[in-house]
């Protein structure tokens, strides 16, 4: 087992921060792992060209081995010795969004280990905006295998006690870079077909990918209520995913409608209240007032027009429902264009896309 290390590194990288950054990135080439922040989630990294190093990260998750790696690189130019064919669409989207929340699926070549890959022939890659992050994969000189740090199933870490909670005492060391600034895991994009195809949403949007390169698929996976059945062309999505340990409910509909229904479904669920039962509505800061004397804890993401804010206080509020012991939580749906549609995707995997129409 090894002895975790939680050391601070700010975006600024002080002298005392390099020295640090130093010894993760001697961490990594030396096979070890390093849980680091990233713009999006914070990752837990591995030295991505060796398999040994790649095994520890699903051990230490818990992941399945099917579920392939994202490969975080440092410099745009990395991307030729790790994929095989980089179309131009694929160019076109890492000039817009590197460095940024996206990650690339292309053909990969011999020099992606397997395990990374998950036995596919693809392999995703992402170079990330966080300074931290970049400056920690160049110190290595190896592309940075990371999926989130955390234990698999739960939502995802935006800081870096939430790692500590799922994985000290399994890595060698977590670099605290405070709250991550997007708080959505990247926007997924399969560039390795004809036409392009948004495996999971997130910061970057549809929209905003259609703008570079015109029509983007959708995989059926994303929009899909939970058991169609397909099989979802990022074998991340298709396990329970994001959930805290309370039964999660999503009322959407007119959102004062959802409010209402939300206030008689926390007294009905409160009336019928056995011991232990707590429960929690999530809400923004607009609808804060609408719950006074309904007996539930109140939780706000935000504001609702400011959809940034909610995606990245989403997995904390998440969290903190486990930390308070809540049993059941209600929570109001938001619009499903742009960022909305990434958060609502998260919500509904979060709730087992259990969710009712006011
Ligand atoms: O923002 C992020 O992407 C964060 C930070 C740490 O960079 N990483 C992250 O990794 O969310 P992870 O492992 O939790 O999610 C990666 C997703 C999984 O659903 C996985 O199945 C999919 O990406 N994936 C990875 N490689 C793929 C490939 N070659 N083809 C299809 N899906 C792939
Ligand atoms: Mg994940």
């Amino acid at each position: 087992m090894p002895n975790t290390e939680i050391v601070k590194i700010s975006e600024d990288i002080t002298a005392a921060d390099d020295a640090n950054l130093r010894t993760a990135a001697d961490v990594i080439v030396a096979g070890g792992l390093v849980a680091f922040p990233t713009e999006t989630v914070y990752g837990l990294g591995a030295n991505g060209l060796s398999a040994s190093a790649c095994a520890k990260i699903y051990q230490a998750k818990g992941r399945p081995s099917d579920n392939p790696l994202i490969l975080h690189i440092s410099d745009i130019s990395q991307i030729d010795s790790l994929a095989a064919e980089v179309g131009w669409a694929a160019r076109a989207l890492a000039e817009s969004f590197w460095p940024g929340p996206m990650t690339l699926v292309l053909k990969r070549t011999s020099r992606v280990p397997d395990i990374v890959a998950g036995g596919l022939d693809t392999v995703g890659i992402r170079l990330p905006k966080g300074r931290v992050a970049r400056e920690l994969i160049s110190r290595a000189g190896v592309p940075i295998a990371a999926p989130s740090a955390i234990v698999s199933g739960r939502p995802s870490s935006t800081r870096a006690e939430h790692v500590a909670e799922d994985l000290g005492g399994k890595v060698d060391m977590i670099i605290d870079g405070g709250l991550s600034v997007y708080g959505l895991e990247s926007t997924i994009v399969d560039v390795s077909g004809a036409v392009p195809c948004l495996l999971r949403p997130g910061s970057v949007t549809l929209e905003q990918l259609e703008r570079i390169v015109g029509k983007v698929d959708t995989d059926p996976a994303v929009t899909a209520l939970g058991l169609s059945g397909e099989r979802p062309k990022a074998p991340g999505m298709a396990y329970v995913h994001y959930a805290p340990k309370a039964e999660l409910t999503i009322v959407v509909g007119d959102i004062n409608q959802a409010r209402v229904e939300i206030a008689r479904l926390a007294q009905e669920q409160h009336n019928a209240a056995r011991p232990g039962t707590k429960i929690a509505i999530i809400t923004t800061d607009e609808g804060l007032e609408s719950y006074s004397g309904v007996p539930a804890r109140v939780l706000s993401l935000g504001g609702r027009f400011a959809l940034g804010e909610v995606a990245a206080s989403l997995y904390d509020t998440l969290r903190a429902l486990d930390e308070r012991g809540v049993t059941h939580a209600f929570a109001e749906g938001f619009e499903e264009t742009g960022i909305g549609f990434s958060i609502m995707n998260r919500l509904k995997k979060a709730a087992g896309y259990k969710i009712i129409q006011a």
